[in-house]
């Protein structure tokens, strides 16, 4: 059984990382098989969206796989972290949304492909850390800079320096996860709020995507001027057209992603 399985239905990919005896450890296979579906899903017209979640009861991510680190030099212990990067900068600049579905311990490398995602939903029995610390070693797959840019510098440092696992509904409370779910709703929920993306019109989410994730990494003059670049450019879209014709005919749009 491969360690990365795919299935889409409903123009919603579903990516499961099926590890579940080593708790979906992040090996150097479900790395690779990760990446290769996300290239599929960028360039499937099909896909209109991702749920990204872990097979089993137990773990989303327990990490990356920690029985691969004592192989490593500092030469290739970077470059490690550095093909950890590229892959989860993959899942965030994917141009379409990627829902984490966090279905227990999110953990080291876990917690920041989570953080990678666009939305994050979380079962009740989630647990969500940075344990790096007790390892000797720090975040590499982004998490220093992505948690602390979304639940804040102070939260973020906590959780850095302690290593401490928080349940979901503290997830919650500090911003990291968006919803918390009953474990059985974790990917009904999950599709839901992809559905209701997908209903919207589909080069303005693109844009949303871009806006707020290429803004973020300039000043924030230069990020007001893409943002009006891409507020421009939807006024080339049919879907502009049809998006506003409907709401004056009191319609319903139809949006032909175009
Ligand atoms: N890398 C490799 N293997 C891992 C792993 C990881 N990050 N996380 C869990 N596993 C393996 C365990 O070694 C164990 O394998 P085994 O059955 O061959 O011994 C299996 O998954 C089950 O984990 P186990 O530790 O027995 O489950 P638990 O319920 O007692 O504990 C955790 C769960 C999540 C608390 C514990 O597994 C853990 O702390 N994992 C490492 C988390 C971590 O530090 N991640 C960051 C890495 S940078």
């Amino acid at each position: 059984m491969s360690v990365v399985l795919s299935e889409v239905s409903d123009r919603i990919l579903t990516i499961t990382i099926n590890r579940p005896d080593k708790l979906n450890a992040l090996s150097a296979e479900v790395r690779e098989g990760l990446a290769a579906a996300l290239r599929s899903a960028r360039g499937d017209d099909a896909v209109g969206g991702v749920i990204l979640t872990g097979a089993g009861e137990k773990a989303f991510v327990a990490g990356a796989d920690v029985t691969s680190f004592p192989s490593y030099s500092p030469v290739s212990a970077r470059a490690f972290a550095r093909e950890g990067q590229a892959l989860l900068d993959t899942v965030e600049t994917l141009g379409k949304p990627v829902i984490a579905a966090v279905n227990g311990f999110a953990l080291g490398g876990g917690c920041e492909l989570a953080l990678a995602c666009t939305l994050r939903v979380a079962s009740r029995n989630a647990r969500l850390g940075q344990p790096e610390v007790n390892l000797g070693i720090i975040p590499g797959y982004g998490g220093s800079q992505r948690l602390s840019r979304l639940v804040g510098k102070g939260r973020a440092l906590e959780m850095l320096l302690t290593g401490d696992m928080i349940p979901a509904d503290e997830a919650w409370r500090i911003g990291l996860v968006n919803r918390v779910v009953e474990p059985a709703e974790l990917l009904p929920a999950s599709r839901e709020i992809l559905k209701k993306i997908l209903a919207k019109a589909p080069v303005a989410i693109r844009y949303v995507l871009d806006a707020v994730n290429a803004g973020l990494e300039m000043p924030f003059a230069a990020a007001e001027d893409h943002e009006a670049t891409l507020f421009g450019l939807c006024f080339a879209t049919e879907d502009m057209k049809e998006g506003v014709s409907a709401f004056l005919e009191k319609r319903p749009a139809k949006f032909a992603g175009r």
